[in-house]
């Protein structure tokens, strides 16, 4: 949830550390903070503040920041334990003063161990879970840094990845994962680690991801990695082939525009290499699945969160009809606590965009407790998902800053399209049948294009119905989950409140909401259930509710029954879910800018949800 960064090199720390940060608040952003070592034995410099990035910046302009700084750790909060405010901001000093750790995660017994180390004389200054690690190193040194902080952490229950610098080694940052990521950026005379590769590749290329029970001594040219025994452990240099440019706005005002447009190229990286057309089929290498393996599955459950879970509900129908794959899509977090029943040959499809999302990765480990075989869907190349699952399918999207997921959703579709397609080949679709439907997925990238031609309609009606309190979201079939995602997309970033209903649903109960102040955005292309969702549309005007409505091309029957409408192009209802709601995030993207919204930071919300 929250961002880490530290630094040590030739450069000036605060600079690095403050870009970094800044690259960072999308993770969270109510308060930050730094610290700076000096020479040895020198007090450690800190300076926090309630805020963004920016109310730092100011309050350090104001302050004596040493010039001559050795090393330093960054901190961005999103409030768990404490309100946002300066005391509860990272970095936290340990008592004596010479150890300060920044945190992400939740320490699960920290109120033990506060309570233990209070008898002791400790004295705290917040009301953090985070700040017991500070004194606790403190209470564990006895001569060796690293030690203490191996120590430290072993009395620690729950999740962490923390970075911590100490006064009398003014050269060394320590840092340990269990659950929340670390990733050390290896620079040329330059060590960089972060909670997240898009504070890194700034500096390097080259990095080691942590493992969970890992830490490692860092230096500005020197990294070693241990267990919490202190065995030595070898991690592999990964190289990060993720663009800088890419990272950056690219001239859109907002992080989600900007994704939003990235769909025809997110989309054709998703797709890239991996469609087999001559064949009808696709190629997943990461699946490692033989066909032997692919047979026999018998069912296929799918836990996910968020935008995620609507894209797995989009994979439940796509492996039903094309795989003939029995399929369920659950919150992870239901699904994680419910016991899940897992039998012989079931699957389990872990989907997570960032990979980091708590619930879906503890879903993950319940799998592989119960013996399924556990396929990670994850954007984020070496993510705690996709490396607890072992196995799956990378999205390739591109990072994804925006707090509303856009194009890991269509990415997120398009992959599930292509499982179902590879499962549904070697099960039971001919040849012909799968170079239909791999012919289909490979005109996606076109697809979501054509959708961006027709931008300024999108505005117009979006701007037109902005100052609106309620809306409703409804479809069937594949567009049923496209509902549910268009509600959340407006809620969450427009504030608008929006339901996303199964447009049969509505008149078991929610239509007594309607009147002309509450409109219905109705998704009808291509649907099976087309000519039942007209007449939903129908009804709902009769109650006097604007119908905003999403047609194919060319389909004159919508007019009679829509105030306005919005085209996409024609496509297979299969694939129907990724242009309708290309729609509806552009939708909600302009009914956000209309009413002044912070679109890429919403109140309340933080990109990567780590904790439960
Ligand atoms: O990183 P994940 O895909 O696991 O995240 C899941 C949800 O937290 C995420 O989709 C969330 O709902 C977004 N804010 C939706 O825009």
């Amino acid at each position: 949830m929250c961002g880490i960064i530290g630094y040590a090199g030739s450069q000036n720390p605060l600079s690095v550390l403050l870009a970094g940060l800044r690259r960072l608040e999308y993770r969270g952003y109510d308060s930050a903070g730094i610290a700076l070592t000096r020479g040895e034995n020198d007090r450690l410099f800190i300076c926090k503040n309630r805020g963004k990035i920016t109310d730092l910046e100011q309050k350090l302009a104001r302050s004596s920041a040493p010039v001559d700084a050795r090393a330093g750790i960054g901190h961005t909060r999103w409030a768990t334990h404490g309100e946002p405010s300066e005391k509860n901001a990272h970095p936290h000093l340990s008592q004596d003063g010479r150890f300060a750790i920044v945190h992400n995660g939740i320490i699960e017994n920290y109120a033990d161990l506060r309570q233990n180390l209070s008898k002791r004389g400790f004295v705290f200054q917040s009301d953090t879970d985070s700040e017991v690690i500070a004194h606790l190193i403190q209470a564990c040194y006895e001569g060796d840094f690293k030690s203490a902080v191996a120590a430290a952490v072993r009395n620690l229950e729950g999740t962490y990845g923390i970075a911590v610098v100490c006064s009398m080694h003014p050269d060394m940052i320590v840092v340990a994962r269990k659950g929340s990521p670390i990733v050390i950026g290896v620079g040329d005379g330059e060590t960089i680690i972060a909670s997240d590769a898009s504070a890194v590749i700034q500096h390097t290329r080259h990095a080691i991801f942590l493992d969970d029970g890992d830490m490692a001594c860092v230096t500005c040219n020197k990294v070693d990695v241990a267990s919490l025994s202190n065995i030595p452990v070898t991690r592999e240099l990964t190289h990060i082939d993720w663009d800088v440019g890419r990272l950056e706005k690219g001239g859109y005002e907002h992080f989600m525009l900007k994704e939003i447009h990235e769909q025809p190229q997110s989309l054709a990286d998703s797709i890239r290499g991996r469609l087999i057309i001559e064949e009808g089929t696709s190629k997943l290498s990461g699946l490692r699945m033989e066909a032997a393996d692919i047979v026999r599955i018998r069912r296929a459950l799918i836990a996910a969160c968020g935008t995620s879970l609507y894209a797995g509900i989009v994979g439940k129908y796509l492996f039903e009809d094309i795989a003939g794959i029995p399929a369920d899509a659950q919150q992870a977090a239901e699904l994680r606590y419910r016991n899940p029943i897992i039998e012989p040959e079931t699957i389990m499809l872990a989907i997570s965009q960032s990979g980091e999302t708590a619930d879906t990765l503890a879903a993950v480990r319940e799998g592989i407790r119960k013996g399924a075989l556990v396929l990670g869907i994850c954007n984020v190349v070496g993510s705690s998902i996709a490396r607890a699952a072992g196995r799956g399918v990378y999205l390739h999207a591109g990072p994804e800053i925006g707090v509303a997921s856009t194009k890991a959703f269509s990415s997120q579709v398009a992959v599930l399209a292509m499982m179902a397609l590879l499962f549904g080949r070697i099960r039971r679709l001919s040849a012909t049948e799968g170079a239909g439907i791999a012919s289909e997925i490979a005109r996606l990238p076109q697809i979501a294009q054509e959708i961006l031609n027709g931008e300024e309609e999108i505005r117009k009606t979006a701007e037109k119905y902005a100052g609106v309190r309620d809306f409703f979201f409804i479809g069937r079939g594949y567009l049923y989950p496209a509902a549910l995602e268009g509600a959340l997309k407006l809620k969450e970033i427009s504030y608008i409140h929006a339901e996303g209903y199964h447009a049969a649903e509505l008149k078991h109960g929610p239509i007594a909401l309607l009147d002309k102040d509450v409109p219905v955005f109705a998704a009808v292309a291509a649907s099976s259930g087309r000519i039942k969702t007209l007449a939903n549309m129908q009804e709902c005007r009769a109650r006097g509710a604007p119908v905003i409505a999403v047609a194919t091309d060319g389909d004159e029957s919508v007019a009679a029954v829509a105030d306005d409408i919005i085209h996409i192009p024609p496509c297979p209802e299969y694939l129907s879910p990724i242009p309708v709601v290309i729609v509806e995030q552009l939708f909600a993207y302009y009914a956000a800018k209309a009413r002044g919204c912070p679109i890429d930071q919403p109140r309340n919300l933080a990109k990567s949800v780590t904790v439960e």
